[in-house]
């Protein structure tokens, strides 16, 4: 049996699909109802028969922060793709954050030996990854530094790496993927959909900063092919293409064929606005639309190589303009 958690997220409900359409049965943890609905419309991506492929999913209601709720679910399991995680750069979340991603991904770890799991993936990130300046490419042999320059969600992702290592060493074999901004199709009102949503309805600005972005079917493609191989105890960089954010912006917009942003958010005004949100969500309580590492991030300039899973794999990654139009497509169905 096959367990994946983070099931109803971007990454899990692509992967289910995928996973479906080679297997009998697999299971998977919710947390409510109507995160279902949102994982169905992305199996409606992929076939016109999606209600049979949804079918053989197990579901059970779990949180992976909740011992209790998880200890059914990993009943004759022999395989755990750990795709859950709560995502966010606002520093308000960052102790939510440690407890689902770092203490949540201890529990599935200590599931899986206690249950005896063959073999276990999990989803980190590039964030998870440090930065040499000396290099020009970010590359998995790049060690993590913990500094104050880190950001909640880098630091989580890193201590659950830890976690997952831990597991490595108690029996359970293990692969990690760090991918870079992961775009697909699905969950427009969150994550990285909000790109294709907030173009659809105008969106003006846009920035000079380069990250590594990569098509979601490539990150699931990868992990399967990963837990069907012989390879463990290895992370792996998944990114397709390093871009800027213009050019990511300016490309979804030409595949809406609707007005490209216009305006340039320099350094210093993101600067400016993170600290005008910040001041704001302490008067007001609300949550912050942009984070000093949001504003950081959104400006600077980082390269990714995924030269090892490439040549371990021998696979090619979609180009994202090939992406982003198909993903386009799906969401003005
Ligand atoms: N999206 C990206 O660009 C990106 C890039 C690099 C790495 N990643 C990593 O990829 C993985 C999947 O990301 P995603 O984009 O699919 O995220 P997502 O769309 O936000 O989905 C997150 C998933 O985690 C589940 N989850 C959160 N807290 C949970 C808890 N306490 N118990 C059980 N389930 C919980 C959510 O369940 P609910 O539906 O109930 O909320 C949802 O299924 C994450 O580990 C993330 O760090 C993502």
């Amino acid at each position: 049996m096959i367990l994946v958690t983070g099931g109803t997220g971007l990454v899990g409900s692509h992967l289910l699909v995928h996973l479906a359409r080679k297997n009998d049965i697999i299971r998977a943890i919710f947390r409510t109802v109507e995160t279902l609905e949102k994982t169905k419309q992305v199996f409606s991506y992929y076939s016109d028969s999606s209600e049979d492929l949804f079918s053989k999913i197990e579901w059970i209601q779990a949180d992976i922060t909740d011992v209790p709720s998880m200890i059914p679910a990993f009943e004759g399991v022999k395989q755990v793709y750990h795709c859950a995680a709560l995502i966010s750069f606002d520093p308000s979340d960052y102790i939510e954050m440690r407890k689902v991603n770092i203490h949540g991904t201890a529990i599935v770890v200590n599931l899986s030996i206690d249950a005896g799991v063959e073999k276990l993936c999990f989803v980190s990130s590039i964030a998870a990854i440090g930065e040499d300046p000396k290099k020009e490419f970010t590359t998995e042999e790049n060690e993590w530094v913990g500094n104050e320059k880190n950001n909640g969600y880098a630091i989580t992702k890193y201590g659950a790496e830890m976690e997952v290592w831990r597991a490595s060493q108690e029996g359970v074999d293990v692969v990690v993927v760090n991918p870079g901004v992961i775009l697909g199709s699905g969950f427009w009102e969150s994550g990285s959909g909000k790109l294709f949503s907030q173009i659809d309805k105008g969106f003006q600005y846009y920035t000079d900063g380069v990250t590594g972005f990569i098509g979601v079917k490539d990150v699931v493609k990868s992990m399967i092919k990963l837990m069907e191989s012989d390879i463990k105890s290895e992370r792996f960089i998944l990114v397709s293409e390093n871009k800027s954010f213009k050019e990511i912006l300016f490309s979804i917009a030409d595949s809406f064929d609707t007005k490209r942003p216009s305006k340039l958010v320099k350094s210093w005004q993101a600067n400016l606005f993170w600290r005008w949100e910040w001041l704001m969500s302490k008067i007001t309580s609300r949550k912050v639309r942009m984070s000093k590492y949001s504003a950081k991030s959104l400006n600077s300039k980082s390269y990714y190589s995924s030269k090892k899973i490439q040549q371990e794999l021998e696979i090619d990654f979609e180009k994202m303009n090939d992406v982003i139009k198909k993903v386009c497509k799906n969401y003005l169905i």
